[in-house]
């Protein structure tokens, strides 16, 4: 009923899949059932499915001579043609109740909590290498909070009924844009394609999406789950494409109104650009939403409870193999505190697993691709040389024979300016500052400016006031800033997520006002 869509939604329960549970069990098989077989994805523009020559791969990243999926990129004209079919779609899906198209976001929510939730599991955690938990948290747990909370926020942003008089009726009418969505999608969260796709879609857009090429099949069965819950032929079509081929045919189409992305800073830059070199012939102002990187720190103060700093930062760096945006990348800690820490996360360093996904006790697989392979490879290489005052404390070895496996390295730096404490690496490297005690807060001014990121930050520190002061003076540097917590793991509807400067266009997915970047509200005043 309506009143049961306006209930502020809870956020999905986190599945555990311990050993011998039922979930477990249907875990294992979907994992087992994909594993063994090759998944041909189609491109899909209204009711065609394209397979044509299925020339690419989508590989196990942790087993890299195993295909998960195999598919077709999108040409220049498959891509012009989804957006015709798009178009002619658009005024009837536009034009329906929000209601309507929120009744098919929240059975599709439904279909990612139950029937398909292993699907979404299992292919997450082969094609893109995270274990269980990280799976769960987002394949499962973050789509279905994405589409549920999504759903409430458009329907809360109707709410507002603008003041009528005697004379005067008035109302807002919260339209799709005109024209239609491009949403590009990383690789790291499963969730994040279905949020770029989703978000515009629910607000009555028409979207043309682009998958990473390392998560086709998780981001595929996104697209079953929406199909199946009732979405609308041509309202979003699904096109896996080589990125400058999507970007440019997008960006010079006179019906481009947003560009929806998460990825890297050039390739964000890449797309203002072409949509500068194509502003004269737009019949709207696109609007760019986008979601970066980061250099994210950890900052930690004399007075912290060194317990939560040694967990926080071990589970921030290393968790999925530091491949989350959020993930951190440095940490400083002061003299009085580094001899301590150094003996406990080593302790702790020294547990961890790696290997396969298919291992349920492992706590890191392999990085993603041969080319995330190159470059963590070569940040770790510019330390061990001995570059920039660094040293390598931990770990510091990787082998790609098999799968791309990078071992979750601790490295210590003195120089400030040193790349491997300014440059994102993406990857499992963690960089340590120690710093004298008493330079703190001077630090903490240090930090505010020292690289042209600004998504996430964490401060421990057992003083209140000092607390206080450097948020005050990181009030510029981050988009989520946590105190006592570690950098990563935002939950939908709890903080929202965004980074400023450099990291993004900071629209807060998962949070109430992102759903506006997708609409062109419309003002009606009926005089009588
Ligand atoms: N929301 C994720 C996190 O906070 C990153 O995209 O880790």
């Amino acid at each position: 009923t309506s009143e049961q869509f306006m209930k502020k939604p809870t956020n999905e329960p986190i599945l555990e899949y311990k050993k011998g549970s039922k979930e477990r069990e249907a875990l294992e098989k979907a994992l087992e059932e994909f594993a063994n077989k090759t998944t041909d994805v189609p491109l899909r523009i209204g009711t065609e499915k394209i397979t044509r020559n299925l020339d690419k791969n989508q590989v196990m990243p942790f087993d890299h001579k195993k295909v998960l999926a195999r598919y077709t990129y999108a040409t220049a004209d498959d891509i012009k043609h989804a957006i015709e079919v798009g178009l002619a779609a658009r005024g009837k899906w536009e034009r329906l109740p929000l209601k309507q198209r929120v009744e098919i976001f929240l059975k599709a929510a439904d279909l990612c909590a139950g029937k398909y939730r292993m699907a979404l599991n299992a292919t997450t955690m082969l094609g893109q290498g995270k274990n269980i938990v990280q799976a769960e948290i987002d394949a499962a747990c973050e789509l279905i909070d994405f589409f549920r909370f999504n759903s409430y926020f458009a329907l809360q942003l109707e709410k507002y009924e603008p003041i009528s008089t005697e004379s005067s009726k008035n109302s807002l009418v919260y339209r799709g844009l005109e024209g239609f969505v491009a949403a590009i999608a990383p690789f790291n969260f499963t969730a994040i394609g279905g949020n770029l796709s989703g978000a515009p879609a629910i607000i009555g857009n028409v979207v043309l999406w682009k998958p990473s090429d390392t998560a086709v099949l998780s981001n595929y069965i996104i697209y079953q789950i929406l199909e199946e819950a009732g979405l609308p032929p041509g309202i979003i079509s699904f096109l896996p494409a080589d990125g400058p081929t999507f970007g440019n045919t997008v960006c010079s189409n006179s019906n481009l109104a947003a560009i929806n992305f998460t990825g890297s800073v050039p390739t964000f830059e890449y797309i203002w650009r072409k949509v500068a070199e194509n502003l004269g012939n737009y019949t709207t102002f696109p609007k760019l939403i986008g979601e970066c990187g980061g250099k994210n720190f950890h900052f930690v103060h004399p007075s912290a409870d060194l317990t939560s700093v040694v967990i926080g930062t071990l589970r921030s760096a290393y968790e999925y193999q530091g491949q989350k945006c959020s993930a951190c990348s440095r940490l400083f800690i002061p003299e009085s505190l580094w001899p301590k820490f150094l003996e406990e996360f080593s302790k702790l360093h020294k547990e961890i697993k790696v290997g396969s996904v298919q291992d349920g006790s492992i706590f890191m697989s392999a990085v993603i691709d041969d080319k995330a392979f190159a470059r963590i490879k070569a940040y770790i290489d510019h330390a061990k040389s001995g570059a920039d005052g660094a040293k390598v404390i931990l770990g510091g070895t990787y082998d790609d024979s098999v799968g791309y496996f990078v071992q979750p390295t601790l490295i210590r730096v003195t120089d400030f300016k040193s790349k491997l404490l300014t440059e994102e690496i993406f990857g499992p490297v963690l960089s340590a500052y120690v710093y004298p005690d008493a330079e703190a807060e001077t630090l903490v001014t240090k930090i505010k400016d020292a690289t042209k990121f600004g998504l996430t930050g964490a401060v421990f520190s057992q003083d209140k006031v000092f607390l206080q002061k450097a948020t005050d003076i990181l009030r510029d540097a981050t988009g989520n800033l946590y105190l006592n917590d570690k950098s990563t793991g935002s939950v939908v509807g709890q903080q929202p997520f965004g980074g400023a400067r450099k990291s993004g266009t900071n629209d807060k997915a998962g949070g109430p006002h992102y759903l506006l970047r997708f609409a062109s509200p419309l003002t009606i005043k009926e005089t009588f």
